[in-house]
């Protein structure tokens, strides 16, 4: 199969498509960078996809040797063999550039730091409520000129107005083609296989519709709490954090119409196209729970109402899906950390050969292993005439080489290859989904850290057998 990304990038011709000439990183000093960018810039350099000047920006009273520091940090923390040359070659690429994100001043240092460089790549790993001035301030400064990119990352807003807002402020200063938003989620490799898995193969597509398909269920389950991001997350919640961004994403892959071609919208088209036709969630189909010692936590306010854990039951109104429950789960402190995907088939008709369950799809998209099956019934061996559930499995186990999610979306970015970004359509089409369950002004149900939420949560999935809690 051809590769996509090659023909993304030769689809427009045009200076959009050059590879950026620097990176500038805003929030360098944060969470994510540290977590999340610096091994992917260090994995880039060792695969020799990184050679132009990495430009930390944090607020003021650090210095360049802090910024090193805590590269050096993030990298020696990593599993794998440490390349030290890859390390030192980052290390050279990094400039820094300190100061309040509110003074012109900043800005004017970051125009001189980038000195020749006509196509800088701007990622701004801050937080949402500071992209509209940053990027102002950027253009104001001439740090975005006609070939710049801007990526930013999710929470993408706070709901569809604040989208919209946002987006209408990007595109006063840049088109939609120069706009990277980042879904880590769509950059990952398992994510990446139910498109493969569904259309590199024949035998699926007869049945992948609501004749032969029950129910889909996702659990993205979460053994960890909120991790001293207390202030963050209650301003969040479990729906913004990750349903309406990275569940609705794996809905899209599994429930889209095939792209039509390999140019770099043709995926995007149809993710859009899916969540244009789910219904705004109701209500009713919503469950929300907090982790008891929630209000404890750091950051978090005494008497939050902020859900940890949501269950959502949707529907698509298409052709192919109409009638078909799709079910999402996700939470913070249940037993085990996986994400896991259950697609249930119809049974067959005759119930003395089918048993009690019938076939299902298990797609694993993480951590750890990448895992197919399919739940097939074969003859119990013996006298009887009866069936027993097999398991056909494809495992593979992932490689210390695997390209990351992070690495592969930056790196795209900075080639100029949107399409595992979240387009300005597709992402306010998705707010607009989960709009009706944001207001958290209902008390959420408690659960036990350690328990799979509130059991009310099992109302949703009542008629499709219940829930499936994965394994870790
Ligand atoms: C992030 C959320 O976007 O995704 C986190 O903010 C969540 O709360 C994380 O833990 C999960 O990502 P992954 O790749 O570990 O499944």
């Amino acid at each position: 199969m051809p590769d996509l990304r090659q023909r993304c990038l030769t689809g427009k011709p045009g200076d959009d498509k050059a590879p950026a000439d620097a990176l500038v990183l805003f929030g360098a000093m944060g969470d994510l960078a540290h977590k999340k960018i610096f091994p992917a810039l260090y994995h880039m350099v060792r695969h020799g996809h990184l050679d132009v000047p990495v430009i930390g920006i944090a607020r003021g009273g650090r210095t360049e040797s802090d910024l090193k520091e805590r590269v050096r940090d993030s990298i020696q923390k990593l599993d794998g063999s440490f390349d030290q040359q890859a390390l030192a070659k980052l290390l050279e690429l990094l400039r820094y550039v300190g100061g309040d994100y509110g003074k012109p001043e900043t800005f004017d240092l970051l125009k001189k730091t980038l000195g020749s460089a006509s196509r800088p790549a701007h990622y701004l790993a801050i937080p949402p409520s500071l992209f509209t001035s940053v990027v102002q301030s950027l253009a104001k400064s001439n740090c975005i000129d006609s070939n710049a990119r801007v990526i930013v990352e999710k929470p993408f807003g706070h709901d569809l107005a604040s989208a919209q807002q946002l987006n209408a402020a990007l595109h006063a200063v840049l088109p939609e083609s120069r706009i990277f938003r980042i879904d880590h989620y769509l950059g990952k490799e398992a994510v990446l296989n139910l498109l493969f898995f569904r259309f590199a193969n024949s035998f699926l597509e007869p049945i992948w519709n609501r004749n032969y398909i029950q129910s889909v269920q996702i659990t993205m389950a979460e053994k960890f709490g909120i991790e001293g991001r207390g202030k963050f997350y209650d301003d969040t919640g479990a729906i913004r954090d990750v349903v309406e961004n990275h569940m609705l994403q794996v809905v899209a892959f599994l429930a889209m119409e095939a792209p039509t071609g390999l140019h770099c919208d043709a995926i995007r088209d149809e993710q859009a196209k899916i969540f244009r036709t789910i219904p705004p969630l109701d209500p009713k189909h919503l469950v929300r729970g907090q982790f008891k010692g929630y209000t404890d936590e750091k950051g978090v306010g005494s008497d939050s109402t902020v859900e940890t854990f949501a269950a959502v039951r949707l529907e698509i109104q298409s052709w192919r899906w109409a009638g078909v429950p799709f079910l999402i789960r996700a939470g913070k402190c249940l037993p085990v950390t996986t994400t896991e995907v259950l697609v249930k088939l119809r049974k067959p008709p005759l119930d003395n050969l089918a048993g009690e369950s019938g076939n299902h799809f298990r797609f694993r998209l993480g951590p750890g292993e990448l895992a197919i099956s399919l739940s097939a019934r074969v003859k119990r061996p013996g006298e009887e005439l009866v069936s027993m559930p097999a398991q056909l499995s494809a495992v593979e186990e992932r490689t210390a080489d695997e390209v990351d999610a992070y690495e592969r979306l930056l790196g795209d970015a900075m080639l100029g290859d949107a399409m595992l970004f979240v387009r300005e359509d597709a992402v306010e089409a998705a707010w607009a989904i989960v709009e009706p369950i944001l207001a958290n002004a209902t008390t959420p149900h408690p659960y036990a850290p350690g328990s799979w939420g509130p059991p009310e949560a099992d109302r949703l999935a009542m008629d499709v057998g219940g829930w499936h809690n994965p394994e870790e």
